[in-house]
């Protein structure tokens, strides 16, 4: 007997959140129950950019799509998920996330994740300036003492996002083929 597992695809304010149909898809194709989370900077993206689909990508994962906490009275209606996957991940988002900051929905489903174990990757997507501030490198460190799977390209040595000169990102060449291969298997 096969159990449906549930991801929770938390995406980040930053382009490839406009390109969220090919990681949804593909997730589902290899059995996830895919739930769509957004930073509430990438929610308005999506509502008031014209780029924006998000009446799309909820028919395409059938559930809500969350993008802030619930009222206190209010129920849940996403299901608990199997595994997380932040991407893209975002400059602000990484920082919060390590300090163990929880304004938003997403960065309390991150930093509670780290306390449930829950298996959780994380896909950056940001430019090579971004990078050299030293405070990624400490935050990327953190994170990954705590179980986190960083696909980050540096000195750790796995495989990962490589940081792009400003100006010059590329969101066809993102790699959301890494952050689908990091999910546990069934
Ligand atoms: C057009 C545009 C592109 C951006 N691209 C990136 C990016 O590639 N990486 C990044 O970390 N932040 C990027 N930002 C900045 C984030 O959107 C900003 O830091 C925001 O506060 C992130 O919020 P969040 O982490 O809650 O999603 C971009 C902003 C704009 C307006």
């Amino acid at each position: 007997m096969t159990t449906t597992r549930t991801l929770y695809l938390i995406a980040c304010a930053a382009p490839p959140a406009l390109r969220l149909a090919v990681p949804i898809r593909t997730a589902q194709a290899a059995g996830w129950d895919v739930c769509l989370i957004l930073t509430p900077t990438a929610h308005r993206w999506h509502t008031d950019d014209p780029a924006g689909h998000l009446s799309d990508l909820r028919t395409l994962t059938g559930h809500p799509i969350r993008y802030e906490y619930k009222l206190p009275s209010g129920r849940d209606v996403l299901p608990k998920p199997d595994a997380l996957l932040v991407a893209p991940l975002t400059n602000n988002t990484l920082h919060k996330w390590a300090h163990g900051i929880s304004d938003t929905l997403a960065l309390g489903l991150l930093t509670e994740g780290i306390g449930l174990g829950l298996p959780t990757a994380a896909l950056p997507y940001w430019n090579a300036a971004q990078a050299r501030h030293p405070a990624v490198r400490r935050s990327v460190a953190e994170l990954r003492a705590a179980g986190v799977t960083v696909l980050l390209a540096d000195e750790h040595g796995g495989p990962g996002f490589v940081p792009h000169e400003p100006r010059h990102g590329n969101v066809n060449a993102y790699p959301w083929e890494l952050a689908l291969a990091a999910l546990p298997d069934g």
